[in-house]
């Protein structure tokens, strides 16, 4: 097995070994409303993003692929993808590009949800050529461009020069002929970085912030002495992200993940601004303790709930969703004044 399969297979079994044990999600409550004066009938959250328009919002997010583990693990996420009608992301495809023998651990979802809507997925210092193979292998419908900065660092192996990011970044939304998305890995986004990334014409970002997967605690465990732990509160939670984002919101699509446990969590998401709902951690644990069926099962609940919420909001649809009244925690509210972030209109 080579490093690459290793570590993809380290950190599925380090991202499944670290339990979740609080929602960053608390800090956010919605206001009730006690006459919502609409039927569930009424309810459609079909989600317009780019060009790409979801039939519901809510995707599995980027994980696997490249090893023979990961390769199951995308057969099945295919397959809930399938027959819950969601879109799904794969992970990482620099395995594929570099070694054409991993490439059926990728195609394996294309092959098992033909119809669906699939995200490729490479690295931000992945050139154009090799990005346009990865859209090209999955017959993809978006690109994912992932900016994990402080998991390279910790990686033992990791990156150490980041200088081309933008400028490759630049080039592949300017030339690919599939929306971009470029995504975080579970560090969250900043006003800056938006703002960095608008200016290159990104419109569509996954914000991806803290409070689920840590790669931190990932690639740590990974290192020899172990030594880097103190860094593992590092990034904006996805609350936090998504007041950042809130100057972006008329001009980018903001897509959310990191942490998403609940439904709940995910129309407090949309609450604040998301246009769609990213789940990996959840899902992931779903299928490789509880099997194919029950994963299948949990997602049709998860979206079925979702419309629950939105009913007992009175929301027919995401813009209604988008102008649930919300109040933040001390610590948000102080977070937002501090980063003299404006607060959304209602
Ligand atoms: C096992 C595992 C592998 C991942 N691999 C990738 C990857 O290859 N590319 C990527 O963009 N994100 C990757 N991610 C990050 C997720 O897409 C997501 O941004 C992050 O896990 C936060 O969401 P969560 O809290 O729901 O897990 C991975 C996550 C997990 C759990």
């Amino acid at each position: 097995m080579t490093t690459r399969e290793q570590r993809k297979d380290d950190h599925i079994r380090l991202a499944l070994g670290h339990p979740v044990t609080h929602s960053s999600f608390d800090a956010v409550q919605l206001v009730h409303r006690s006459i919502p004066a609409i039927k569930r009938s009424d309810i459609s959250l079909e989600t317009p993003l780019d060009s790409l328009s979801l039939n519901f919002p809510l995707y599995i997010n980027a994980m696997t692929g490249g090893s023979k583990w990961a390769g199951e693990i995308n057969e099945k996420l295919a397959i809930i993808s399938r027959e819950t009608d969601i879109a799904m992301a794969v992970g990482s495809m620099h395995a594929a590009l570099k070694n054409s023998e991993l490439i059926p651990t990728y195609r394996i979802i294309r092959e098992r949800n033909p119809h669906g809507k699939v995200f490729a997925n490479i690295g931000a210092d992945v050139p154009l050529d090799l990005a346009a193979r990865a859209v090209e292998m999955l017959n993809a419908d978006a690109l994912q461009i992932h900016i994990n900065a402080p998991q390279e660092v910790v990686m033992p192996e990791g990156g150490r020069d980041f200088t081309d990011w933008l400028t490759n970044i630049e080039e592949i939304v300017r030339t690919i002929d599939v929306p971009v998305i470029v995504k975080e890995v579970g560090f969250g986004m900043s006003k800056e970085t938006l703002e960095q990334l608008y200016g290159i014409g990104v419109k569509t970002v996954d914000v991806s912030g803290r409070g689920g997967t840590n790669f931190i605690h990932i690639e740590n465990e990974r290192r020899p002495k172990k030594d880097q732990s103190y860094l593992s509160e590092w990034g904006q939670t996805t609350p936090v992200s998504l007041l950042e984002s809130q100057p972006f919101q008329q001009n980018m699509t903001i897509l959310a993940s990191g942490g998403i446990q609940s439904p709940l969590d995910a129309i407090k998401s949309i609450a604040l601004g998301a246009r769609a709902v990213g789940l990996s951690r959840a899902i992931l644990t779903e299928v490789e303790s509880n099997g194919l069926a029950a994963a299948i099962q949990f997602i049709e609940t998860f979206k079925a709930h979702m419309i629950d919420i939105a009913l007992i909001l009175g929301a027919k649809n995401l813009d209604d969703l988008q102008q649930v009244p919300y109040v933040l925690s001390p610590e948000l509210e102080s977070w937002q004044r501090q980063r003299k972030l404006k607060e959304r209109s209602k």
